[in-house]
């Protein structure tokens, strides 16, 4: 069979030759994990504090990194009936000395306190964990990964080429990473599908039939109903689904692009060329163009970490579409970027509406109420006309904002929007409109904008 018969085979090898980590990588990593491990250890001896043990686990473990990725999971277990107290300071006690040969380090929190930290050249977490005995009963969200770790290594067979070849499709189109703020698959999801199906290709051409409600359950032992589109039982812990994180729209990109790849391979899905920033005249055209009106509101962006950031900017677009609707402007499309400052970005039919608004009043016939209603709006300042549709009094009224500007100016901040994003609103903001979008500089930004440009699905 030649190349031409297996559309994509010789792009693969062409990939595989990018990101397939080396002899020389492989050993240098292996040396620095034996290193720290050895470090944890011996430090934990000389504190004389009980731990299980520290092991690698994550892609590094299981030889399905990307080559140049540097990044290494280490995990200190400590025994199940340890509290979570001493597991948290023991933790960061071990991990404090291990860091003080580090290049930088950070102490950071998830669900308890771990240590972050830059370590001949690679970026190590040491994360504490409990050594529970099965992954449906763990004690902290950590501590599954350790039964992934052994799960993935045990099935993963010869196939870690097919996972860093879904794995490198996945971040070249913008779906790898389970965070909040991508809502994407996650490594231990791209290697599970591998496992599954066998290969990178038979994983893209499934994909390609894929609908909401599509189960994978490996072993067959899923316990829950789940209402994510796709569910990946985690062969680990029957109640958990792996792809939880997974948004409708990330599902449904990766099935587009699987239908893209595969009936025109390239390079480009997994190396995409980088987008270019749109100058000023760009983003003029495009509004001019579309002939509708943008609004941005922009903020400072509090010192939030992104799995707390991310969702409260998705919450502050929802109520402030929410907010305009309800003053009758109608939202086209949307979005937020984040980087120095904050945007949200609202594009709207119109940004004005007339000073007439009709306002509905109650039919006739409830006498009370319709009495009510004439006696207010009759012959006020504010009526334009008073009349009877479909059995009801209805007031043409003057609108109390007429633009969207106004309607922000005046209720921007009743918008319930997470607790920091809220106070770093009310501190300081800007409303720009159409061409004063131009305002922010940021080239970040103005590939964000690309949004209303003829995108780049492929
Ligand atoms: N993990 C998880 N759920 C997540 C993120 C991580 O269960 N949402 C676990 C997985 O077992 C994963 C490990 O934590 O393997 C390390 O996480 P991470 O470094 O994010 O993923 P990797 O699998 O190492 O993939 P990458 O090559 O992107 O580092
Ligand atoms: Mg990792």
């Amino acid at each position: 069979m030649t190349a031409a018969d297996k559309p994509g085979e010789d792009i693969q090898k062409e990939v595989l030759k990018k990101i397939k980590p080396s002899d020389e990588e492989k050993r240098k990593l292996f040396m620095v994990v034996d290193e720290l491990l050895e470090k944890a250890t011996d430090t934990a001896r000389k504190m004389d504090i009980d731990i299980g043990r520290a092991m690698l686990v994550g892609s590094a473990a299981r030889g399905t990194w990307i080559s140049g990725t540097h990044d290494l999971d280490i995990f200190i277990s400590f025994p199940e009936e340890t509290s979570r107290e001493e597991l948290e300071e023991s933790g960061l006690l071990i991990s404090r000395e291990i860091a003080k040969d580090a290049e930088a380090f950070e102490e950071r929190y998830a669900e308890h306190p771990y240590l972050n930290m830059r370590y001949r050249g690679f970026d190590v977490d040491l994360v504490p964990c409990f050594a529970v005995n099965s992954a449906s009963c763990i004690k902290s969200a950590v501590d599954r990964t350790p039964f992934h770790n052994s799960f993935v290594k045990e099935h993963i067979d010869e196939l870690q080429d097919e996972v860093l070849l879904l794995k490198q499709l996945m971040k070249g189109t913008g779906v790898y990473g389970s965070e909040l703020r991508t809502q994407g698959f996650s490594g231990y999801l791209a290697e599970l599908l591998i496992i599954h199906y066998g290969s990178f290709k038979d994983v893209v051409s499934d994909a390609c039939e894929w609908k909401p409600g599509m189960v994978i359950d490996l072993l067959g032992h899923g316990t829950a109903k789940h209402e994510e589109p796709l569910v990946v039982v985690d062969p680990t812990d029957p109640g958990r689904n792996v792809a939880a994180a997974l948004s409708v729209d990330k599902f449904a990109r990766f099935i587009e692009i699987c239908r893209s790849y595969l009936d025109r391979p390239s390079l480009e899905f997994f190396f995409p060329k980088p987008q270019k920033p749109l100058n000023d005249d760009e983003i003029s055209g495009i509004i001019e163009e579309r002939g509708s009106s943008f609004l941005a509101i922009v903020f400072k962006t509090p010192d939030l970490v992104e799995d707390v950031l991310y969702p409260q900017l998705d919450k502050m677009e929802i109520s402030v579409k929410a907010l305009l609707e309800q003053y009758e402007f109608t939202v086209i499309n949307s979005g937020t970027w984040s980087g120095e400052d904050s945007v949200v970005v609202i594009e709207l039919l119109s940004s004005a509406l007339p000073l007439v608004k009709k306002h509905h009043g109650p039919p006739i016939w409830v006498r009370d109420h319709s009495q009510g209603f004439r006696s207010k709006y009759e012959g006020a300042d504010e009526t334009f006309a008073l009349y009877i549709e479909d059995g009801r009094y209805v007031a043409d009224i003057r609108r109390k904002f007429p633009t969207a500007r106004e309607v922000l100016e005046n209720r921007l901040t009743d918008c319930s929007m997470g607790k920091q994003l809220s106070k770093a609103v009310k501190k300081e903001h800007m409303i720009l409109e159409n061409k004063q979008l131009c305002n922010i500089r940021d080239a970040d930004f103005r590939v964000f904008m690309r949004k209303w440009q003829k995108n780049g699905i492929p």
